[in-house]
C-alpha cells in the first residue's frame, strides 16, 4: 500500500462547502456527493473548468456532461422544456433524473458540457451537500461521475479519492451515496420520450407520466457513456451464475446464496434491488481485490434491477469494445 496524501479530502461541513464553492467559481475541481453516485464537478459556464473535467477523468472528449441546477426554474436558463419534461421534472426533481433537452440558443453554458450535441443533460440533485454547494457557487455545475474513465463510479468520498487522487481541488466527503447507481436519463427523439440510460428512476415511475419510453435508435451518439465496457473492474464477471467454483468470488443477491465461492459479498439479503443498487459499486470494487473471476447471481429485470442488470452487462463486456 502506498501512503497517500488526504489533503484534498475535507468532511462536508458548511465551512467545507463554502470553500467548494470558491474553488468552483475560480475555475477549479470539486467532488461532491449526490444522492446517485459521486460527482466531479466544475463551472458549467466556463470551458477552461469544463476541459479540466475531461483531463482528470482521461474522458473522450465527445462525451457530453450532466449539468446540475438548483432548482427547474434554474433549468430553464438553459433548455427548452416540452409539457412531457415539465411533468417529469415536477414528479422526480430533485432527484435521479437527468432530462436530455434542446439548448437554448443564448445559454451561457460552455459548448464542451454537449460535446457538440445541440442538447444539455440537466439534472437537479436532491443531495444537501449538492444543494447548498450549488446555492453557495451560484454557478450551474457540469459534472460526470467522480471516477477515471472506464471504471466503476465512485460512492463513496475514498472511492474518489482512489480513482482521481490529487487531480480534483477537494473531495467532499457526505458519506456513501444513498442510491448508489446513476440518475435515469430520458431524451427526446422525434419528441418521444427515449430511455438513454436506465437508472434511479426506474421505468415503471416514469412511464405513467411519460409514456412508453423507447431505447434510443441512435447507436451510442447520444449517450456515449454507454461505451460497452464503461463500468470495468479488473475482474471478469460471470453473469446468471446457477454455482460458484473455489477461485471465484460470489456476488450475491437474495437469501440462498450459492455456496463454495472464495469470498462471498451479498447485494441484498431480503433481495430488495434498492439496497441492491446502493451496495453494487463498493461491493463490485471490494471483490475485485479479492479474486480475477466475479461470479453474479441472477438479479430480477425489473424496477432498479434493469439498472442493475444494465451496469453488470457493460462490466462484463468484452475488453476493448470501448
Ligand atoms: O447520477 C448521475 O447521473 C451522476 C451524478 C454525478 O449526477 N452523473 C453521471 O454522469 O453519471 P456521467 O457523465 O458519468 O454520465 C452522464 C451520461 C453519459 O452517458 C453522457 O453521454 C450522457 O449522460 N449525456 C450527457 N449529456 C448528454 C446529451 N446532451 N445527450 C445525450 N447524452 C448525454
Ligand atoms: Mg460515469
Amino acid at each position: 500500500m502506498t501512503v497517500t496524501n488526504l489533503s484534498n479530502l475535507r468532511p462536508a461541513t458548511p465551512e467545507a462547502i463554502a470553500e467548494a464553492a470558491g474553488v468552483i467559481r475560480s475555475g477549479g475541481l470539486v467532488a461532491f456527493p449526490t444522492e446517485t453516485v459521486y460527482g466531479l464537478g466544475a463551472n458549467a459556464c466556463d470551458d477552461h473548468a469544463v476541459a479540466s473535467i475531461f483531463a482528470a477523468k482521461g474522458r473522450p472528449r465527445f462525451n457530453p456532461l450532466i449539468v446540475h441546477v438548483r432548482d427547474r426554474e434554474a433549468a430553464e436558463e438553459y433548455v427548452a422544456f416540452s409539457m412531457i419534461a415539465r411533468k417529469l421534472a415536477e414528479a422526480y426533481w430533485p432527484g435521479g433524473l437527468t432530462l436530455v433537452l434542446p439548448r437554448l440558443a443564448d445559454a451561457p453554458l460552455s459548448l464542451l458540457v454537449s460535446a457538440g450535441l445541440d442538447t444539455v443533460a440537466v439534472r437537479v440533485p436532491a443531495s444537501p451537500v449538492a444543494q447548498q454547494l450549488l446555492a453557495a457557487s451560484g454557478l450551474p455545475i457540469a459534472a460526470p461521475s467522480a471516477n477515471a474513465s472506464g471504471s466503476i463510479s465512485a460512492t463513496t468520498a475514498q472511492h474518489v479519492r482512489e480513482s482521481l487522487g490529487e487531480r480534483v481541488d477537494i473531495i467532499l466527503d457526505g458519506g456513501p451515496t444513498p442510491v448508489g447507481i446513476e440518475s435515469t436519463i430520458v431524451g427526446f427523439e422525434d419528441n418521444l420520450p427515449v430511455l438513454l440510460r436506465s437508472g434511479a428512476i426506474s421505468r415503471e415511475r416514469i412511464e405513467p407520466i411519460a409514456g412508453t419510453l423507447a431505447y434510443s435508435t441512435r447507436d451510442g451518439v447520444s449517450a456515449p457513456g454507454q461505451l460497452e465496457s464503461h463500468y470495468a473492474p479488473n475482474a471478469r464477471l460471470r453473469l446468471n451464475a446457477s454455482a460458484v467454483s473455489s477461485n471465484e468470488a460470489l456476488l450475491a443477491f437474495g437469501p440462498d446464496v450459492l455456496p463454495g465461492a472464495r469470498h462471498t459479498l451479498n447485494l441484498s439479503p431480503v433481495a430488495d434491488l434498492t439496497e441492491a443498487a446502493a451496495n453494487l459499486f463498493a461491493m463490485l470494487r471490494a471483490l475485485d481485490t479479492k479474486a480475477d473471476e466475479i461470479a453474479v447471481m441472477p438479479i430480477p429485470n425489473i424496477g432498479l434491477g434493469e439498472a442493475i442488470n444494465d451496469r453488470l452487462h457493460r462490466a462484463a463486456a468484452p475488453r476493448g469494445s470501448a
